[in-house]
């Protein structure tokens, strides 16, 4: 009998997604800069360092727009879709990056977002409520995955029945896994738009949908673009959120001090403990691809111009020239310097939001239940197989009231 061969890249790439921080240190230590293969083979330009993923962010020498990083993927073979057919803020540059951001940034404001308090209260409360007599729940399905889904639906005005495809359409589509290929993903979802779109003409309400489809009429924004805004906010409004609380929560189970000592007095506590749970764990553990402008330098090497680059906010969260003793969660660290909603042109449009939801998620789940355990072996539980986000599939724990 012969033992089966082992799939060395594949067992690498297992262990990475399991623990990317060694690896990520370790290119880090070796160079301000590296060239690692993206997708097909295509070689990519990696930025490691606190300080130079800070910069980059911030240097227009560094482009977003997806119809040219898609045309230097194009010229270097390989096949990679990086989907250049759906332009929006975050993948687009000034002028277009600046007249869509304008268009919705008022709603995420710190001021419009605290109104959101009641609302996501209700929300992650009557979640959190379903969860008390089961023994045990998958924590990212049964709370993290419908939490941050159910607001931005909420705010969008998409109806809350059909979560279920959102998931499924935003698998697909960030993870090319699951039951759906991207482009059947996006062909779905665009149908489904249409739909609500043509409802909200004959029935405006009060919702982003509404003012998206108005801002359409006034001839603002082309209907490609109120698909592509939707599809952005529908996408980054939840998967990030639903990656933090999920490994905001492993990361508490693995550390009972730090628990105790935020349980001692959570209201006050929680916001710089938010903070610290999303520098420890970034839930975007890559930028989007950015493509060099011009030659630049990063720390003493040159990157030519019209090169693909990633930026690692993972590795610059954890880069010990910023952050003291950075493997460690020390939830009384009160830097909030961490770089896990970006820098610049591009910085989350939902921070402030984001990080409501995970101080109210966090407080509810952690006052309601005062035993938090693994239900799980850990060797076993499902990481997202990206190398762009860092966040569970599914955390299956036990649940306790004392
Ligand atoms: C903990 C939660 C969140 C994290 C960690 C996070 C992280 C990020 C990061 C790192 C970026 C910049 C990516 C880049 O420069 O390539 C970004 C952009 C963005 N995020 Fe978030 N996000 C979160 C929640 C949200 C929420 C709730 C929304 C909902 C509205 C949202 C909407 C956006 C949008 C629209 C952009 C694009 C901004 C632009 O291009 O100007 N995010 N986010």
């Amino acid at each position: 009998m012969t033992t089966a061969p082992v799939d060395d890249a594949h067992a690498r790439m297992s262990a990475f997604i399991r623990d990317p921080y060694p690896t990520l240190a370790r290119i880090r230590a070796a160079s301000p800069v590296s060239i690692v293969e993206y997708g097909s083979g295509l070689p990519v330009w990696m930025i490691t360092r606190y300080h130079d993923v800070r910069a980059a962010l911030t240097d227009p020498g560094f482009g977003q727009d997806v119809r040219r990083s898609q045309g230097i993927a194009n010229e270097r073979g390989g096949g990679l879709a990086l989907g250049s057919d759906v332009v929006h803020m975050l993948n687009s540059d000034p002028p277009d990056h600046t007249r869509l951001r304008r268009m919705i940034q008022g709603v995420f404001t710190r001021k419009r977002v605290e109104l959101m308090r009641p609302l996501v209260e209700r929300i992650a409360g009557g979640l959190l409520d379903g969860l008390r007599e089961r023994e045990v729940v998958d924590l990212v399905t049964d709370f993290a995955f419908p939490l941050p889904i159910m607001i931005i639906c909420e705010l969008l005005g998409f109806p809350p029945e059909d979560l279920h495809s959102y998931r499924t359409w935003s698998t697909a589509i960030l993870t090319h896994g699951g039951a759906m290929s991207f482009d059947e993903a996006t062909a779905e979802m665009q149908a489904y738009l249409r739909t609500l779109m043509a409802e909200r003409r004959q029935r405006p309400r009060e919702d982003i949908l509404t003012d998206l489809v108005q801002a359409c009429e006034a001839g603002e924004l082309t209907e490609q673009e109120v698909f592509s805004m939707v599809f952005l906010l529908l996408i980054g409004g939840h998967e990030t959120t639903v990656n933090m609380l999920g490994t905001a929560t492993l990361a508490l189970i693995h550390h009972p001090d730090q628990l105790d000592w935020l349980r001692a007095d959570l209201a006050a506590r929680m916001p710089m403990a938010v903070e610290e749970l999303l520098r420890y764990e970034s839930p975007v553990s890559m930028a989007t691809m950015r493509f060099t402008t011009q030659d630049v330098d990063v720390s003493g090497v040159e990157v030519p111009a019209g090169e693909l680059v990633l930026l690692s906010l993972g590795a610059a969260n954890r880069d010990p020239d910023r952050f003291t003793d950075p493997d460690r969660l020390r939830l009384d660290r009160d830097d909030p310097g961490h770089l896990a909603f970006g820098q610049g042109l591009h910085r989350c449009l939902g921070t402030f939001l984001g990080k409501l939801e995970g101080e109210i998620a966090l407080t509810g789940l952690l006052s309601r239940f005062g035993r938090i355990e693994l239900a799980a072996d850990e060797a076993t539980l499902p990481w997202r197989t990206t190398i762009m986000l860092r966040g569970l599939e599914s955390l299956p724990v036990s649940l306790r009231g004392q």
